[in-house]
């Protein structure tokens, strides 16, 4: 059994899928949420997953990202998922644990990237929309790709019918992904 921990900021689909369907092999020990009153909170309690609250409001990125360094640290969690994260994380943070914070992106990478990527695709006129799951370097959606699926649009789907197929194939490539990187971690200990 291999140990994760999700930052997110928001609703927390992409948290819950990830618990959900990991449960069975792995441990989400702990959430971070950077909003207080972000609904992903409330999924963690309601999961038995310890949540806390760490925030970037009135206090530089530095001294915030020591703290969430800090409680990623004690929690023990061997990969992190960023999951909705809305913050972009320093170079010192993702050099700290290399190879082992994931993210998803609502778009074909390194198509779109950055916050808002289905909307603004969709009001361009894209056709081609998709997810990416890629590793986190101190770029905006930059690093190493680890996965993709794509879907071409059909004629007149409004961007919430596109926005609810990109939720449903994040839910699966997500977890898929991710448990990978954790049965990986449990082989180079010899646990099978
Ligand atoms: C997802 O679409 C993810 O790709 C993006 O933010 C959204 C978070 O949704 N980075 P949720 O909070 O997991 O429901």
């Amino acid at each position: 059994m291999a140990s994760f921990a999700v930052l997110a900021s928001g609703t927390g689909s992409n948290f819950e899928a990830l618990c959900r369907a990991l449960e069975v092999r792995h441990r989400c020990v702990l959430l971070v949420h950077d909003r207080r009153a972000a609904p992903v909170a409330g999924k963690a309690a309601a999961l038995g997953v310890p949540s806390i609250h760490v925030s970037y409001v009135g206090r530089s990125p530095v001294e915030t990202e020591a703290e969430l360094m800090r409680a990623l640290s004690e929690s023990g969690a061997e990969l992190v998922l960023l999951a909705g994260f809305m913050r972009l994380l320093s170079p010192a943070f993702v050099t700290w644990r290399p190879g082992k914070i994931v993210n998803v992106h609502p778009s074909l990478l390194p198509a779109w990237p950055g916050l808002g990527a289905l909307a603004r695709s969709f009001a361009a006129g894209e056709r081609r929309f998709g997810v990416t799951i890629h590793l986190v370097d101190a770029g905006m959606d930059t690093g190493p790709i680890l996965a993709q699926q794509g879907f071409d649009a059909e004629r007149g789907q409004s961007l919430e019918e596109i926005e609810r197929r990109v939720h449903e194939i994040e839910h699966t490539l997500y977890p898929a992904v991710a448990g990978r990187l954790l049965d990986g971690l449990d082989a180079e200990r010899g646990i099978s």
